[in-house]
């Protein structure tokens, strides 16, 4: 019997869950722990939503509310649709628990007593107009290794790359407009430097996907660099130490986020009256530990989170595996939210029940590559494989035993066995061991394709030997075939258990008097005779998905998309004929070439002999300019005093009426009319961008 612990990547309790959330990290690993139960193993399925860092305090400031309001509201809604969907936690735990804390605080203290933490000063972003430091996901800029414009402080979405918000070209605050300058600050540093060579030595060994295996190898050819692991923020897990500047830090929530398995685990335990049975799990070198993830969290839990593990007074176990899924679209497009392109878990449960959710997420599981949710696909998907297939050897098999076995499984008559019915017997044990290995390799498309394979020729096998006919001619041998077929049933129903446990609960009535889950698959090599057992008839599980249906839900889906489109789109609908053509798009680059900046209009006059100039004299912060600009048709010299405008910089100094002018202020023109671009409560200097 094999120990194992499953987690799943703790959700941040930021919004809801979607489909592909559950199809990356979350239905894979419950597929896992359901083939493990069954298998018998001792397998625990731990869980719990990540409630620190900035994406909390983002969508508290979006939605106004403080962040505790925002966890505790996504945590049931998550936990709710987690349910919707089947997933089997044995405990779905917070990391704001207070022993969760206290635990972090434990991990962060050894470490640093252990020489694996220690401090640095460094110049960080500021904000002055918030006299704050800004945390990574409040930094937007120019990714420095793809020039992607919107790469985040802490990584940049588009290649990937793990960024220090110092690194980012251009960087903005995405709470205000106001600059951004470099101060120094105090931070508590994870020395992964001093811990390469026993990753390295660590990693050698596994035998991952490669996926995962590539990621890590570039990180360790790089050479590990310490890394900040607090940052500044009021909301997180506080500094376990007596220093002053800790004061307004909190850990980092990639530090505390996985520690969040471990304290979910003691949770558990406590639950069940065991509260010392984690440690069988943790400190127990056997266990097995199993992070299913979502690919974005490759380099945390191959390398940071098994440093921060190895950096421990006590010897925790470190990960066993890491399956890693890629992600997936909807209807051929990247899931995004701010495109509005997802399907809520409920959507399809409330709809189909979570038995095809689940099937059609494990016939296209991202294992290896990206895949795709499409609702046309899903409808063929579910009436070919789960009505067409499975569901009509069902129907016709306990049909046929009904109206002319007298409900009982038929006789076998061994002596009279063809080569077809040997071929159907091989087939039956050879699947069975090839979906164990599938699914304890994580192989789930292929137990789909192993199992569909079963069906399908099962299917023609009762086809091809015509009972319907043949029982006029032939008992005997009817009686053999529909021995064989209710075989092949029993096994189907066992082996599709874990992707469609509601389904398999059910019909499991058909071929047995216990509860599917007393199966102990790991004596399960074949399925044995069971002549004469009763037969009950459940209501088949399965119905037609039809076109109406999916019809409703696309229409949904683009109805989301399109109100998404229209409100983006409204602004340009205010602008004129002439404003909305004629536009030639620049790259960012291009844009980046100009220094655009806040400034105070000081002074103003008009220009002498000219009936177009006005000359001005602007505060841009670090120094003072004199512009000339055409704006006398529009403006009194003393209506421009005192404005806060906004200046382009690094226009070369040009000549006008036999002065120089070092810059230009931005006007916007509309109607006829010259508008002078003005902005309130932005410091001189404060770069545009
Ligand atoms: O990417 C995420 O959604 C993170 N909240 C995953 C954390 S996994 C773990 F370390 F807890
Ligand atoms: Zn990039």
């Amino acid at each position: 019997m094999e120990k194992i612990l499953v987690t799943s990547a703790l959700p941040y309790a930021n919004g809801p869950v979607h489909i592909g959330h559950l199809a990356g990290a979350y239905l894979p690993a419950d597929i896992y722990v359901r083939f493990n139960r069954l298998m018998k193993n001792d397998v625990i399925y731990i869980c719990g939503t990540d409630e620190h860092g900035v994406p909390i305090t983002i969508r508290a400031d979006e939605e106004k509310i403080t962040p505790k309001e925002v966890v505790d509201k996504y945590h049931e809604m998550i936990k709710k649709s987690f349910d919707a969907a089947g997933l089997s936690f044995d405990n779905f735990s917070r990391t704001t628990k207070p022993h969760h804390y206290e635990l972090s605080q434990r991990f962060f203290k050894n470490l640093l007593e252990n020489g694996y933490i220690d401090t640095d000063t460094e110049k960080q972003l500021y904000c002055p107009d918030n006299g704050k430091f800004l945390p990574d996901r409040y930094i937007e800029g120019i990714c420095p290794n793809c020039g992607y414009d919107k790469a985040r402080g802490d990584e940049c979405p588009k290649c990937g790359k793990w960024l220090e918000a110092t690194s980012l070209i251009e960087p903005r605050s995405k709470l205000c407009p106001g600059g951004l300058i470099l101060k120094d600050t105090k931070h508590w540093y994870l020395r992964l430097d001093k811990m390469q060579g026993k990753i390295e030595a660590w990693i050698k060994e596994k035998k991952w996907k490669d996926n995962v295996k590539n990621f890590i190898m570039g990180w360790l050819k790089e050479g590990l660099k310490k890394r900040p692991i607090t940052r500044d923020l009021n909301w997180g897990v506080p500094l376990p130490i007596d220093d002053k500047d800790a004061s307004g830090k909190v850990m980092y929530v990639w530090f505390d986020a996985p520690i969040g398995y471990i304290s979910s685990t003691i949770e558990w335990a406590q639950k069940i009256g065991k509260p010392d049975k984690w440690k069988d799990y943790w400190f127990d070198k056997n266990t097995k530990l199993v992070h299913f993830i979502g690919k974005d969290n490759i380099p945390f839990h191959a390398i940071v989170w098994p440093a921060i593990l190895m950096g421990q007074k006590e010897s925790y176990i470190l990960p066993s595996e890491i399956p890693a899924n890629e992600h997936l679209t909807i209807e051929g497009e990247k899931i995004s939210t701010s495109r509005g392109n997802m399907i809520y878990i409920e959507e399809v449960v409330d709809n189909f029940g979570q038995d095809y959710l689940r099937y059609y997420l494990a016939v296209n599981s991202p294992e290896t590559r990206d895949t795709d949710f499409s609702w046309k696909n899903f409808q063929s998907t579910i009436n070919t494989e789960l009505i067409n297939v499975f569901g009509n050897l069902i129907n016709r098999v306990v049909n046929f035993v009904y109206n002319r076995f007298d409900k009982k499984v038929p006789i076998f008559y061994e002596n009279r066995l063809t080569g077809y019915d040997e071929d159907i017997l091989d087939l039956i044990k050879t699947t069975i061991r090839k979906v164990k290995s599938s699914y304890s390799e994580f192989r789930v498309r292929d137990v789909t394709k192993l199992l569909f394979n079963l069906a399908k020729s099962c299917n023609q096998y009762f086809q091809d030997n015509e009972p319907w006919k043949m029982i006029e001619v032939d008992k005997e041998r009817v009686s053999t075939v529909l021995n064989i077929c209710f075989r092949v049933l029993k096994a189907l129903i066992i082996l599709y258990y874990p992707i469609i446990p509601g389904a398999s609960k059910k019909l499991f009535s058909i071929v047995s008097k216990d509860d599917i889950e007393s199966i102990d698959l790991s004596k399960l090599e074949d399925i044995d005779n069971f002549e004469g057992f009763i037969v009950d008839k459940p209501e088949i599980p399965f119905k037609k998905v039809e076109d109406n249906q999916i019809n409703r839900l696309l229409d949904i889906l683009n109805k989301r998309i399109n109100k998404i489109d229209n409100i983006m789109s409204e602004n340009k609908s205010e602008l004129s004929e002439e404003n909305k053509t004629n536009i030639d798009f620049i790259d960012i680059q291009d844009f980046s070439k100009l220094d655009i900046r806040v400034g105070t209009v000081l002074e103003a006059k008009e220009v002498e002999n000219s009936n177009k100039l006005i000359e001005m004299k602007v505060d841009i912060g670090s120094e003072i300019r004199t512009i000339i600009g055409g704006l006398k048709e529009y403006y009194k010299p003393s209506e421009l005093i005192n404005r806060k405008v906004i200046v382009l910089v690094n226009l070369k100094p040009r000549k006008l009426m036999g002065k120089t002018s070092e810059g230009m202020v931005l006007a916007a023109k509309i109607d006829g009319e010259l508008k002078l671009l003005t902005v309130e409560g932005i410091r001189n200097g404060a770069k545009i961008s």
